[in-house]
């Protein structure tokens, strides 16, 4: 067996043995097979496809290529999401103290931003001190005690998926529903939850452009969840805007505290009741209007708030101290009308030149700049009217790439559904 054997299999649209798969990542990750090798035959993957026993097959190899975690020392059944990613999605922030305080178990590894997309760490180091390396023996602790903990995903954790998909990133193969199924449900299986909760981003802000590809890797992942006997619920939501207003780690946060204190923009209450209560009801065994009552109340009582503060104080963050830059440019709109389309990409683009994200995988982030988004689809604004507002200096962005990003027209628009479909 050799790498070019395998590349030359894939080419001609043969289906891959487990013995092969192993093979390749395990010949990846040591070293034997170079990047160029690899980067051919993920090409041919995006373009030929895998079967679903080669998809499941791959899943397993990953998560084979490192340490597993063991949550069995949590008490309950542990539910775990995930967002394929998009812009302003700030739903972890607020899903982990919100469940938790309806006495679900929350022990979540999340990633950093790549790309035009934000991560969850990232957002969350925007609060000083707060620590998202915790050891093992303290993040169970934590979740036992506080209910909820989220660190950032260890090196030993599917390792194999850290190496391809800072691969991908950099190789136009990122858009390929068995890699991206393969990608994530070897890390939530890795991870060790009892069931898992993903939110399927549908748009031009996300991965899945449309909804007949999104529902293709919702179905390929509850497969899998079958296979390793978890509970898989996909919830698909649009990404043709940004999610709520704030687009930025600092500003993300304080966006993420509004909703907790009953506040908020309506379609990021909308997705966190709905992602929460299945996460509720998963857990609690009831039935998702009840768990999502319970939300409500937690809201009401400021009690998911509270388990807001205690979380960041649990993992040594200071909330009265997040990095929210003081430069505030305001962006006016050219014309009256009806916002048509939102470039969400694009959007996500303009805030990582800001320095909300990286363009490589090692550059420092600034924690406080980001944009904030005060109309959306279907809202009208007049001509000099505030669009947004730019947190940080724009001197390598064009005040016209910005205003490019929203198109406006003089008829009425349709506000889109945000929730598109619930898969289980
Ligand atoms: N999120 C992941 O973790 N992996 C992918 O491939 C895409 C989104």
């Amino acid at each position: 067996m050799n790498i070019i054997e395998i590349i030359t299999k894939k080419k001609n649209k043969e289906e891959l043995k487990y013995e092969e798969l192993k093979f390749v990542i395990d010949n990846y990750l040591n070293g034997n097979i170079k990047d160029y090798q690899m980067s051919s035959l993920l090409m041919a993957i995006v373009l030929n496809g895998m079967t679903e026993e080669e998809t499941i097959n791959l899943t397993d190899i990953m998560i084979n290529s490192g340490d597993l975690i063991d949550l069995s020392s949590i008490d309950g059944v542990v539910v775990d999401k995930h967002s394929t990613g998009g812009v302003g999605d700030k739903t972890t922030l607020i899903l982990a103290p919100l469940v938790a305080s309806a006495g679900v178990r929350i022990a979540k590894m999340s990633g950093r931003g790549l790309g035009h997309t934000g991560g969850t760490i990232d957002k969350l180091e925007s609060i000083k001190g707060f620590r998202v390396n915790l050891s093992n023996d303290e993040f169970i602790k934590q979740v036992n005690e506080v209910g909820c903990a989220v660190i950032s995903q260890t090196q030993n954790i599917v390792p194999a998926d850290k190496k391809l998909y800072a691969l991908r990133d950099v190789t136009g193969t990122t858009e390929s529903i068995p890699l991206i199924a393969s990608s994530i449900m070897s890390k939530k299986i890795a991870s060790g939850a009892d069931a898992i909760v993903i939110d399927v981003k549908v748009g031009n802000g996300a991965l899945m452009k449309d909804k007949e590809s999104a529902t293709s890797l919702a179905n390929l992942m509850i497969k899998i969840g079958k296979y390793y006997n978890k509970k898989v619920v996909c919830v698909l939501t649009n990404m043709e805007e940004p999610l709520g207003h704030y687009i930025g780690n600092g500003l993300e946060v304080k966006e993420a505290m509004d909703v907790l204190n009953g506040e908020g923009p309506k379609d990021l209450k909308e997705i966190i009741l709905t992602l929460g209560s299945i996460m509720v009801s998963l857990s609690k065994n009831i039935s998702i209007d009840e768990a999502k009552q319970i939300l409500i109340e937690n809201i009401r009582t400021k009690k998911a708030l509270n388990k807001f503060y205690e979380f960041i104080e649990a993992q040594g963050g200071d909330i009265n101290n997040i990095d929210i830059e003081k430069n505030i440019i305001s962006i006016k709109s050219s014309k009256d009308g009806f916002i048509k389309r939102i470039d969400t990409f694009k959007l996500g683009e303009i805030a990582r030149k800001l320095g909300a994200g990286r363009l490589n995988k090692d550059d420092e982030i600034l924690y406080g700049v980001g944009l904030v988004v005060n109309k959306k689809v279907g809202e009208f604004l007049f001509e000099n009217e505030e669009l947004l507002k730019v947190y940080g200096n724009t001197n390598n962005i064009e005040i016209s790439e910005i205003t490019e990003c929203f198109e406006i027209v003089s008829d009425k628009q349709e506000k889109p559904k945000l929730i598109i479909d619930i898969i289980m």
